[in-house]
């Protein structure tokens, strides 16, 4: 079942640009330019004042994405938690407000408890869900299906670009029925979605030169992530994988706080990892680099816009490793360096001889608390 790959983590990364492929095909119209007339007849975007995304693990990173594209694109207010956070605390929930539950699986626990809680508050519920039979489908009011197929391997990879997918979709729906955008503008949003398989493709060919990169990193005892904008959840979503299937310590951080603290981290035994495609924040990250690499950390910046990272002298120069990726529109950057960053926790797994599909004290399905 795995074919030629060695593990089913494998075999999902690789599978992307169909997974997410399926995922656009059941949100867009190629042929209209436009988001799919069912998708925008599921909700009313003109009625709801503030989406609550609730979710766990890789799915509250993906929603985390989400909340920089619907705040920049649709206008609309996002707030995003995790669910065991919330289902505890007594949030004060407004009328307007979907609660839009994020879930693989559709059964995790504090997931469904905290979608119950908020149905039961007479909110507008929405379950975006890779098992369209769960019970998070079933139970809430509108179902917006991802289509990753089995996803086997306990660490996500294809079920977290697909929620990328159906969210990002969901913005172009949102800002045109919320008159953010013209019929030309989401023409173009939609082409760029469309755009991203071919653009995860072309990411899997950076396989190798990831690859490289991680003899040394198998050997880190902790490793910091780093990224501004969504790339910054993105940076999380890196540290958790490679935390779940390497068992190395791993922290992400927005790049912006580095000097807030964790800068205290950085030494020669810490690599940190620059996620830094080339958009309007980009020297913000790049500073950043030159900050770390001046310590003498050694940085795996991946990137698109190598010719722009400053040169850095001396020593520090040689600390820098630059991995390019493909340039793509911010608005799907999340999607495309996605693959880079699983990448670089597969290999590096491999390189541990960890269980990368199986990792310990791990469940594919957290359906206890
Ligand atoms: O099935 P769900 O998406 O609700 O699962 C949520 C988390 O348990 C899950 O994303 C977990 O963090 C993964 N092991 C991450 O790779």
């Amino acid at each position: 079942e795995k074919g030629s790959f060695r593990h089913f983590m494998e075999k999902e990364v690789h599978e992307q640009p169909e997974s997410c492929q399926r995922t656009f095909s059941a949100y867009l119209d190629p042929v209209a330019q436009s988001v799919k007339a069912e998708i925008k007849a599921s909700v009313d975007f003109t009625q709801v004042t503030r989406i609550q995304i609730i979710a766990c693990g890789t799915a509250y990173y993906a929603g985390c994405i989400a909340k920089y594209a619907f705040e920049k694109i649709a206008g609309l207010p996002v707030d995003v938690e995790v669910a065991s956070e919330f289902r505890y605390r007594t949030p004060a929930m407004m009328a307007g407000t979907l609660a839009m539950a994020v879930s693989q699986s559709g059964e995790t626990a504090d997931t469904l408890a905290a979608l119950r809680w908020c149905k039961a508050e007479g909110l507008q519920t929405a379950a975006l869900v890779n098992v369209h039979t769960s019970t998070m489908a079933r139970e809430a009011d509108i179902l917006w299906p991802t289509h990753a197929g089995p996803e086997i391997g306990v660490a996500s990879t294809k079920a977290f670009t697909a929620q990328v997918s159906a969210l990002l979709s969901l913005v172009v729906a949102a800002a045109a029925q919320r008159g953010r955008i013209d019929a030309t503008e989401e023409a173009r949003l939609v082409q760029v979605l469309l755009e991203s398989p071919g653009l995860i493709s072309q990411a899997l060919t950076m396989d190798a030169e990831i690859f490289k990169m991680t003899f040394d990193l198998s050997r880190a005892r902790d490793v910091i992530y780093l990224g501004r904008g969504a790339m910054y959840p993105l940076a999380l979503e890196g540290a958790l994988k490679l935390k779940e299937i390497s068992y190395i310590h791993a922290e992400g951080y927005a790049a912006g706080e580095l000097k807030h603290g964790p800068i205290a981290l950085i030494d020669e035994n810490t690599p940190v990892v620059v996620i830094a495609p080339d958009d309007e924040l980009f020297e913000k990250t790049a500073s950043n680099v030159q900050e770390v690499a001046a310590r003498g950390g050694r940085v795996i910046m991946i990137t698109d816009a190598p010719q722009k990272v400053p040169a850095l002298s001396g020593d520090a120069a040689k600390t820098l490793k630059i991995v390019t990726g493909p340039s793509c529109d911010p608005f799907i950057a999340p999607l495309v360096y996605s693959v880079p960053i699983q990448l670089l926790a597969y290999h590096t797994a491999v390189h541990k001889g960890t269980d990368v599909d199986q990792p310990r004290n791990l469940a594919k399905s957290v359906t206890v608390e």
